[in-house]
């Protein structure tokens, strides 16, 4: 993967603010339409720190960004939802950016908290959510606010557009494989392109939402009594419905049979879809392991992300 090497050199202390990447187990893009989705951070995520400055200015892994870069954008946009002062961030991230794991969204959440403390600012969830909002509409037009919720989890939650994210409770932890299945796609875009699904056929968009919706609700069960084998079913079957909505790509087909192949009770593309990640359900850490190995013996690059413990 492309991300930060999670093993390097970073430390982390108490001068960083922590912020999780995110997976959508169920309901990406039809979130977007007012569907519930189920989300979840993850254990690897973006890292922030902040100090008062006269100017913004952005380092990330150590590099100093060109003033006009979109970050700085961002950043402004932020601070203009807080009321707050310039300041002067670092980032340090485990993330690969574009792949649909909220990279992006991690930073926002990261950011806001690292401002907190710099800026001795108290910030209610709901503030956070909201600056970091601001900021990810500088990169993806109106979005749901799915990955920002995420950001600020360590586990799984239930989020509507306009609601307050849900904590989920699971019967059993969730051992997923992450797989970068090709290149990344842009958010904006696929939701562009899912939004002219629903201009050319109304009604067949519309009966898609539902058939996502009843799926979210089933799994939202199912999750809470531990059923993962019909957990996975249901990711088929939502992977399935985006892929009508030609949101897949040959390489996440590839990486969905491969992790299929090796044990995987489902999977299905996570996030905005087009490229990015795929993620898949394993029964426990022995076949989440196998699934990795079979998926790195194709050359593919996979990760373990183990959901619902604390972080
Ligand atoms: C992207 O991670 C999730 C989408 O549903 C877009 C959004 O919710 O804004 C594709």
């Amino acid at each position: 993967m492309n991300a930060a090497n999670p093993t390097s050199s970073f430390t982390f202390d108490s001068s960083w603010s922590r912020a999780s990447g995110k997976v959508i187990l169920f309901g990406e893009h039809a979130v977007v339409y007012g569907v519930r989705a189920l989300a979840a951070g993850i254990s690897r995520g973006v890292f922030a720190r902040s100090e008062r400055a006269t100017a913004d200015s952005v380092h990330v892994g150590g590099m100093l960004l060109a003033p006009d870069h979109a970050l700085l954008g961002a950043v402004r946009c932020l601070r203009a939802q807080l009321g707050a002062a310039p300041l002067r961030l670092e980032f340090h991230s485990e993330l690969p950016q574009g792949a649909g794991l909220g990279s992006s969204a991690a930073m926002a959440v990261a950011a806001a908290r690292a401002l907190s403390k710099s800026h001795e600012q108290e910030l209610s969830d709901r503030q956070l959510f909201e600056a970091a909002q601001a900021w990810e509409r500088v990169f993806h037009g109106n979005p749901s606010g799915v990955d920002v919720a995420a950001a600020q989890s360590n586990s799984v939650i239930a989020y509507s557009r306009g609601s307050h994210p849900e904590p989920l409770t699971l019967a059993k932890r969730l051992h997923l494989v992450v797989v970068q299945a090709g290149p990344p796609a842009s958010t904006k875009l696929m939701v562009e392109a899912v939004a002219k699904n629903k201009v050319r056929n109304p009604a067949q968009f519309d009966k898609t939402l539902s058939a996502i919706a009843s799926l979210v609700d089933n799994a939202s069960l199912l999750l809470r009594q531990g059923e993962l084998n019909a957990v996975g079913q249901l990711m088929d079957l939502n992977h399935m419905l985006l892929a009508g909505w030609m949101l897949s790509t040959e390489d996440i087909e590839n990486a969905c049979k491969i992790a299929r192949d090796a044990g995987a009770l489902g999977a299905k593309l996570t996030g905005a879809g087009g490229g990015g990640c795929v993620i898949a359900l394993a029964e426990n850490q022995e076949r989440q392991n196998d699934i990795v190995n079979a998926l790195a013996r194709s050359g593919l690059s996979a990760f373990a992300a183990t959901v619902g413990e604390e972080i």
